[in-house]
């Protein structure tokens, strides 16, 4: 079975790319390195032995990606994470986020079409569900208004899979991620941001080994019971696995439905200040951070049901708030 991982040199790819080799699947990446490094693929040669098919081109630009459907036959199935990420940046350059994660997107499902490449898993985010009026929140809650052009992309990009998957051969299923956090075991793959990080783990992970100064944990009036806002932190490697199981269930016809929704998260939240508490516990050390005020477009607190993932997809999230923080903090330790 071939599988084609698009950015499978980032955080999340990288990890699924891993686990795709352990299980047998051949793999091929397409990743531009716009956020993400070369060194990676050796990375992942070096935790599973085998190199995976490289190709280091835009997916947003359509003769190129035309170019490598028509050049590279017998696809299974596609995995796309391939998209831009942050939050705030998308603010500020909405068209470039518009353009990259929906573009692609399409040549991609274009391709499949074309080439009877039936199968595709996409990246999906809990940030659909902007603040759930239900916790923990299930697939059918209603997705709400986007914080974030970034989030938008997310929404639209369900919708556009949607539409195409009722009007062709096209079978999906999109994953849709709580938090993830944490590196392989081996630290030799884990999250590397680029500059500042936005993301909670490697804030704390960095401030720990002295690159930040301090944590800013925002917000401690949000109705909890600290204080500080909840998340559904989940280990990359359980979220890595729930990959393989999805594009199994495609390649081996086992969805009841041509498009299927699942959420991926551990089902517990865990506020800021609990993570804090993990890291320091795990890292037997004391992390500086200050409280200050809430976060522009954060949301309160939401979790996952994940009763559907567990009972459906047969999959289950096995590591707990503790191996997340240590793990991440291996990777940190790694890198100097
Ligand atoms: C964010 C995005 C989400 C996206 C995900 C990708 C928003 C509103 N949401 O999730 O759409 O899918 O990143 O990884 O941006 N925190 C601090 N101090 C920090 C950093 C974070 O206190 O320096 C807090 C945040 O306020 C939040 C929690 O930690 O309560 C988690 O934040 P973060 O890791 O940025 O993830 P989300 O905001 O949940």
């Amino acid at each position: 079975m071939k599988i084609l991982v698009t950015g499978g040199l980032g955080y999340i790819g990288s990890h699924t790319v891993v686990e795709l080799q352990s299980a047998g699947f051949n793999v091929v990446i397409i990743d531009n390195l716009s956020n993400s490094k070369i060194e990676v693929l050796d990375k992942i040669t070096q935790i599973t032995g085998i190199k995976p098919g490289y190709f280091n081109f835009d997916l947003s630009n359509k003769t190129a990606c035309e170019e490598f459907f028509s050049n590279n036959n017998n696809i299974d199935g596609i995995i796309h994470f391939a998209a831009y990420k942050a939050v705030g940046e998308s603010v500020n350059k909405p068209l470039m986020y518009y353009r990259n994660n929906l573009e692609s997107l399409m040549n991609i499902m274009d391709n499949m079409n074309i080439h009877n490449i039936a199968n595709l898993v996409f990246s999906s985010s809990c940030t659909v569900y902007g603040q759930p009026d239900v916790l923990p929140v299930t697939e059918q809650a209603p997705r709400k208004q986007a914080e974030s052009p970034y989030g938008n992309t997310k929404k639209m990009a369900e919708d556009i899979i949607q539409d195409t998957v009722y009007s062709s051969d096209l079978k999906a299923i999109a994953l849709r991620y709580f938090n993830p956090v944490g590196a392989h075991p081996t630290a030799l793959i884990g999250e590397l941001p680029l500059g500042v990080p936005n993301n909670l783990m490697p804030f704390i992970t960095q401030t720990a080994a002295g690159i930040r100064e301090q944590l800013s944990v925002f917000g401690e009036d949000y109705d909890t019971a600290d204080g500080t806002a909840i998340r559904d932190y989940i280990h990359v490697v359980d979220l890595a696995k729930a990959h393989i199981i999805a594009v199994k269930r495609l390649v081996e016809k086992n969805n009841k439905l041509d498009y299927e929704i699942f959420n991926i998260g551990t089902g517990n939240g865990y506020s800021v200040l609990e993570v804090v508490k993990s890291f320091e516990r795990v890292t037997n050390t004391k992390l500086n951070y200050k409280i200050v005020g809430r976060r522009e477009g954060d949301i309160e607190k939401v979790w996952a049901n994940t009763d559907f993932a567990n009972n459906e997809l047969g999959w289950k999230a096995e590591k707990d708030i503790d191996e997340m923080t240590a793990s991440a903090w291996k990777f940190q330790l790694a890198l100097k």
